[in-house]
């Protein structure tokens, strides 16, 4: 082999650095002290990531018909018996105070005006919840909030932000205490290591996995296939969440039209114009997400249907375009105007329930590591999130982690980096694009026909067959080629696609999102499914 080089390094130290400048990321470095020094690192541009492209909003308690107690059971009933209670219960409690922090970070929600002539929250409605409850900046929650949040972060000193920046593998040292990561530079093509006391990831989700997903690039699960290979527990990486309505159009990239179009009275129909929904749940287009997408991928098996219909044109002009301007808009791109024409929607894959385990701090197995927002699993979702629970749970964990890193950053002491490994990564010829691309095609394809909304044994043995030699190359790739990071993202999907594969393999039941038709019931006792590099188990959630 040619053109060897010893990879070039610069060592660049922080207090607190953060994988990731989604909502869960970008809350936190704003939240944490402000004597720390903070880095947030994130693979494209800032603003990048699902957060930006969140639609129906954070749901919190504002209707006075509403309690906690009704957030919880609906969270709850959701999860179908795996969330944990505790930690549902804390983060219900505290949705009316973040909603309110981020009201304060200059966060515009969308308002109505009441009948006495105040002004209160606009409050949607969507699948899972019994009340109006998802408080929403039109239908670009997400965007309106990242602005916001990017915007205060340029008026400080102490963050810093390294963009255009993919976290390679994080850095343990020998007393399993996390001392920071290699870093591939997009832009100026070289590794750098961040060397930091506390190492958060935020880095989102696994959805990029299959072949059709409402997510952007960035969700290629690098954070929970890091934490994987550094020795953290992964939990629950069966329940992927596949979202029932996006956009039927290739070019389209699957953009997602919100659940919150159903909240306010849009109906799921087949293409003869007949209504389904009710022959699956007295909920009908409004039951949670798992039983809606079982439900139309049954329909469209069932008839050979392409894709379904969804219909808001009933409604009042002037509202749709109101409520929902960039659906709207997006649609009119191809040629479906929603005030007068159904939109044809398929679901596609959009959150990952499972993730790096963390405890109520927020902390990993592994010291000085956490994980907050998508990327982890704190026991909030379950086997299946409930709508707009997702935003609210990266703003919670943001909180709690800060207070943690706070308590625990009294005396610092500088990373001595010496013992660390500068040499891991050598520069070696580059590998094709082209064989790049087809393992990526590959493995999505896989995920898509083998282990998607409906599963049977026959299926998922033979994505682990296939999944475990695609894995063998890519991780020889890995050593042989030059990094770069199209090969980073290529052996993190492999690596959850793993994963995922694995715990759907161990799960024997049906349970929420996972749906095996060679185990149609549900086991009484809820069970968590651990996934850890040295072994694999599936644990009694009680025990935890
Ligand atoms: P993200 O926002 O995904 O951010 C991840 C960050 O990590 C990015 O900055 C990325 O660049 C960085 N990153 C990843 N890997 C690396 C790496 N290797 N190196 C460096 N950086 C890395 N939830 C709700 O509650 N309400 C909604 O209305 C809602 N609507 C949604 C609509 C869409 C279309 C989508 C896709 C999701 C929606 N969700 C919604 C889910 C919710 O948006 C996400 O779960 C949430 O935004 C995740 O935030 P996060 O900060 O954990 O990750
Ligand atoms: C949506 O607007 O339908 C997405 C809401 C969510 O994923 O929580």
């Amino acid at each position: 082999m040619k053109n060897i080089l010893k990879q070039v390094t610069n060592i660049i130290h922080h207090d607190v650095l953060i994988i990731g400048s989604g909502a869960a990321g970008n809350s936190l470095a704003l939240m944490l002290p402000n004597n720390l020094s903070i880095g947030i690192i994130s693979k494209s541009d800032i603003h990048e990531g699902s957060t930006y492209y969140a639609q129906g909003g954070i749901s919190a308690v504002f209707n006075d018909l509403d309690s906690i107690d009704n957030h919880i059971e609906d969270t709850l009933e959701t999860g179908c018996g795996l969330c944990r209670k505790d930690v549902v219960r804390d983060i219900a409690k505290k949705s009316r105070n973040l909603i309110k922090w981020l009201q304060e970070r200059g966060v515009e929600f969308s308002h109505t005006q009441t009948k006495s002539g105040n002004k209160s929250l606009d409050l949607g409605m969507e699948g899972g919840h019994s009340y109006p409850r998802i408080v929403h900046a039109d239908d670009k929650t997400g965007k309106v909030i990242q602005e916001s949040l990017i915007d205060n972060l340029s008026n400080t000193a102490n963050i810093n932000a390294y963009t255009h920046r993919v976290a390679i593998d994080l850095i343990i040292d020998a007393n399993n205490t996390c001392v920071g990561c290699y870093i591939y530079n997009d832009q100026a093509d070289k590794i750098e290591i961040h060397v930091a006391n506390f190492l958060v990831l935020a880095s989102g989700g696994a959805n990029k996995a299959y072949l059709y997903t409402s997510n952007p690039d960035t969700s290629s699960g690098d954070g929970i296939a890091m934490a994987y290979r550094a020795g953290c527990n992964i939990t629950n990486m069966e329940f992927m969440q596949f979202h029932p309505t996006c956009m039927y159009n290739q070019d389209a990239k699957f953009f997602l039209i919100s659940e919150a179009m159903r909240g306010e009275g849009a109906k799921l129909l087949l293409p003869n114009g007949e209504q389904f929904m009710h022959k699956y749940d007295d909920r009908g287009v409004l039951a949670p997400r798992d039983i809606v997408a079982r439900a139309i991928d049954n329909e469209m098996k069932k008839n050979g249907h392409e894709f379904v219909l969804l219909d808001i044109s009933h409604m009042e002009k002037d509202f749709i375009i109101k409520r929902f301007p960039s659906i709207y808009n997006k649609c009119l791109e191809y040629g479906i105007d929603i005030t007068k024409n159904k939109i044809p929607v398929v679901p596609a894959t959009h959150y990952t329930c499972g993730g790096v385990e963390i405890n109520k701090k927020g902390q990993t197995n592994i010291k000085n590591l956490y994980a907050i927002g998508e990327v982890a699993h704190s026991g909030l979702h379950g086997a299946n999130r409930m709508a707009s629970n997702s935003l609210l749970e990266c703003l919670y964990f943001a909180d709690v982690v800060s207070k943690d890193i706070s308590l625990n950053s009294k005396n610092l002491k500088k990373i001595d980096i010496n013992k660390i490994d500068q040499n891991k990564y050598m520069q070696h010829d580059e590998l094709e694009k082209v064989l790049i691309k087809h393992c990526w095609k590959e493995i999505r394809t896989l995920m898509w026909n083998y282990v998607g909304i409906v599963r049977n044994n026959h299926r998922l043995s033979y994505a682990d067959q296939r999944i475990k030699i695609m894995k063998k190359e890519i991780d020889a790739f890995f050593y042989t080629y030059k990094i770069n990071k199209d090969i980073v993202e290529l052996k993190n999907l492999v690596c959850v696609a793993e994963l995922i594969i694995k715990s759907a393999i161990s799960r024997k039941e049906s349970r929420g999102l996972h749906y095996n038709i060679d185990y149609p019931e549900t086991l009484s006792e809820p069970k968590d499914t651990i996934l850890s590099k040295n072994q694999s188990s599936s644990l009694n959630i009680s025990s935890l």
